[in-house]
């Protein structure tokens, strides 16, 4: 049967979740979003659209989608306040900030969306909404204004069903897991997952009002019309296709930009420095790239000692030491007396153009705190891990890269770590007999992702598309 086309142009009401490893993929949803035909009007915070602003050298206004537009896409930019000046100390004040976006937040929100649907030119589009999941109040404003209300998952399915079913997880004396270690079997399309493995938010005391964010978020996903998530199908089918059962779930991953390599939609919120040239002088696979991303702490002697096991493995290293990684001076982290012994052997830079870098034939390993972003770039470019991983979501990711899918090795049990670990762990990666193995799984997990590319995600974002049309006109 013919599909039933509205007169009206969908149109993509999108609010993105203020952190860079949720930024990322949001951007890249509203370009592949509006490759298909759709008009989208993005919004960031204005403190957000500041810090790129920042980051490009341009403190004044940059519309990110003014290259995209140029292209032939309808992307309309803009921003709200998220009730802070701009100077305020978003991270210093978390817990201020935090009860603001939960309470505050919305109001903006509701007001921003009755306008755009008030508008003059409303009467063109059908209107829908499309946030992060971890933003708490998409239900109530796609119910007020009866528009269809679409949620974005940045991180892996498992992660999700184990937030999703987190009643059944406390019914059966799981969760908080207070330090047990348990398998469970239990949990719809997941096999088996120790307790251990669990976010760091199902670990412990759950008192802080991120565990309030993270579970209220989840609570709100389940009057989602549609759920996207940033995965791909055949690595993780089961829990996929038990998602499904509850919600219309699609694993749309990985959801990157069409120039993975050097990205014209700006969506970094620090300066990125090039070590293209440096790179160059390296041999094909010889360098470790080593990053714990855009919102880790690391205790200082931690820090010291992965620098010392760094020099020690002899190996070449480029390293993005993020400002704000150690809570103290980070400009002393590191002496100047270490800096001189690093000579040729590595590179220490702010932050970096990731998917560059993780493209360059120089980088033969990743030593990574397990971000899901940092994961599927990896995987993308065929780079096995040493696996850091620090909180959040970044515990579970972990056993997916390397109890499951067997593209990485740990670089420790826990959080101390000594300097003769790193060294030794690194030497593994890039050059043991273990290293062999590791590379071939990673082609086959490799060549899965990009099959998936064309394949299942293109498929599963097609039959999305349908869905939401149909969906729309029934509204
Ligand atoms: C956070 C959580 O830590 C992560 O587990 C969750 O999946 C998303 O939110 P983050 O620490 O930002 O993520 O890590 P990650 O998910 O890997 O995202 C970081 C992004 O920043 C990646 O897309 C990476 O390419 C980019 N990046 C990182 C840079 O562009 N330059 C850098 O120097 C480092």
């Amino acid at each position: 049967m013919a599909e039933i086309e509205s007169p009206r142009k969908p149109h993509a009401i999108m609010i993105s979740f203020h952190l860079q490893g949720h930024i990322i993929p949001f951007v890249n949803l509203a370009t592949k979003l509006a490759s298909k035909g759709f008009t989208i009007t993005f919004v960031h915070n204005e403190f957000i659209h500041h810090q790129i602003s920042k980051s490009q050298n341009n403190s004044t206004q940059v519309d990110i989608f003014s290259e995209a537009r140029n292209s032939g896409l309808d992307i309309h930019y803009t921003t709200i306040s998220d009730g802070f000046p701009l100077e305020f100390d978003r991270a210093g004040n978390l817990n201020q900030f935090a009860e603001s976006f939960l309470l505050d937040f919305p109001t903006r929100v509701d007001e921003f969306v009755g306008k755009i649907l008030h508008s003059q030119s409303s009467s063109s589009y059908n209107y829908f909404l499309i946030a992060d999941t971890l933003c708490v109040w998409p239900a109530k404003i796609a119910k007020k204004y009866n528009i269809v209300n679409v949620s974005f998952w940045t991180e892996p399915a498992l992660v999700f069903s184990l937030y999703y079913h987190l009643d059944l997880l406390r019914k059966n004396g799981h969760v908080p897991a207070n330090g047990l270690q348990e398998n469970i079997t239990y949990i719809p399309g997941i096999q088996s997952i120790s307790t251990k493995d669990f976010m760091s938010y199902l670990q412990g005391s759950e008192s802080t009002i991120i565990h309030t964010i993270m579970f209220a978020a989840f609570e709100e996903v389940k009057n989602a019309d549609f759920i996207l998530c940033n995965t791909v199908q055949e690595l993780e089918a089961e829990a996929v296709s038990a998602l499904n059962e509850n919600q219309p779930f699609y694993a749309v991953g990985p959801v990157f930009p069409t120039d993975f390599f050097n990205n014209t939609v700006a969506r970094s919120l620090l300066p990125e420095s090039d070590s293209t040239e440096w790179l160059k002088t390296k041999s094909p696979g010889s360098v470790l790239y080593v990053s714990f991303g855009s919102l880790a702490t690391i205790d200082e002697h931690v820090i010291l000692e992965i620098a010392e096991g760094l020099l020690l493995s002899e190996v070449n290293f480029l390293w993005v030491l993020r400002p704000g990684t150690v809570s103290s001076d980070d400009d002393e982290i590191l002496t100047v007396g270490f800096k001189n012994r690093i000579k040729d052997q590595g590179l220490i830079v702010p932050w970096c153009k990731q998917n560059l870098v993780l493209s360059n034939p120089a980088i033969g390993g990743f030593l990574t705190h397990c971000g899901w972003n940092s994961i599927l770039e990896s995987i993308w470019c065929g780079v096995p891990m040493i696996c850091y991983p620090l909180f959040t979501d970044q515990i579970t990711n972990r056993k997916l890269v390397v109890d499951d899918w067997k593209i990485g090795i740990n670089l420790c049990g826990g959080i101390s770590v000594s300097r003769e670990e790193v060294a030794e762990k690194i030497k593994i990666l890039m050059g043991g007999g273990k290293s062999d193995g590791l590379k071939e799984e990673m082609k086959s997990v490799r060549n899965m992702m990009q099959n998936a590319l064309d394949g299942s995600s293109e498929r599963n974002f097609d039959q999305f598309l349908k869905d939401l049309k149909a969906k729309i006109l029934a509204k």
